[in-house]
């Protein structure tokens, strides 16, 4: 069982897939990768889509029974990749979907150049109501990059964080690598997905990615990561690896 928990392959529902033929491609793809459940999540409130969790069911169900008529043996579940709002804790129980409708994780999207001061206080509203947030690729963001520590804090305070294949392979240029890497190397990440939007440009990489951890760390850092994956699927938690701080110890002052 291999699972993506974060992709863009419902068609025209937002900037990934434009076309049943572009999700099949894309699920083609994911096969070849290993992948046996998507999860899928299109964008969610942020200034440009909204896809509602009915919609998002309705194009899960369409998708599902071409794939079941193409022969491409790939499991898909609905899921949203819900933008970071003023409003998200009242849609939270009414209109948002959680990942694999498991009714336990949360995948939120944080604007890229800003982190709006009230989030340490809306992830822990999101957790008193039961739910995990999981941060979408925190190496998006322009001040998460600049202070790692902050995202130690959101961690430290049952926040969970998934990076992109990409991001960790170097599709995305050296710096985020790097970043990506030393995430890993704190025990800041609990999931490695592809965000995959399209079978050539942005596609899923998900085997790579799990080449490079193996190469670069270890083969229980893949089996964490896929173990992690799997509880979002069933909605069952686990428990992380515990993060390690950014901060230096204070200098011996004698
Ligand atoms: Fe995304």
């Amino acid at each position: 069982m291999l699972v993506d928990i974060h992709n863009h392959i419902l068609p025209g529902l937002d900037d990934g897939a434009q076309s049943m033929e572009e999700a099949i491609l894309l699920a083609t793809n994911a096969v070849a990768n290993g992948v046996t459940h998507i999860i899928a999540t299109p964008h969610h409130l942020n200034r440009k889509y909204t896809n509602s969790s009915a919609e998002v069911k309705e194009a899960v169900a369409n998708l599902y029974r071409e794939l079941f008529r193409e022969n491409i043996p790939v499991k898909i579940l609905p899921g949203q990749e819900i933008h970071l709002t003023a409003n998200i804790l009242d849609e939270l129980d009414n209109n948002l979907l959680t990942l694999a409708n498991s009714g336990k994780y949360i995948l939120i999207e944080l604007p890229n150049n800003h982190i709006p001061t009230n989030t340490l206080e809306v992830f822990y509203q999101i957790q008193l109501k039961g739910y995990i947030p999981i941060i979408a690729h925190p190496e998006r963001n322009s001040v998460l990059r600049r202070n790692k520590q902050l995202l130690y804090e959101f961690v430290s305070k049952g926040a969970l964080i998934q990076i992109t294949a990409s991001s960790l392979i170097g599709v995305n240029g050296r710096s985020l690598k790097k970043y990506t890497k030393v995430l890993i190397k704190h025990n800041l990440v609990h999931f490695i997905s592809s965000d995959a939007h399209h079978y050539l440009e942005r596609p899923f990489l998900l085997k790579k990615a799990y080449q490079y951890i193996t190469k670069k760390f270890s083969k229980s850092h893949v089996t964490y990561y896929c173990e992690n994956a799997n509880h979002v699927i069933f909605g069952t938690e686990f428990q992380p690896l515990p993060p390690i701080c950014f901060k230096k110890k204070s200098s011996n002052m004698n």
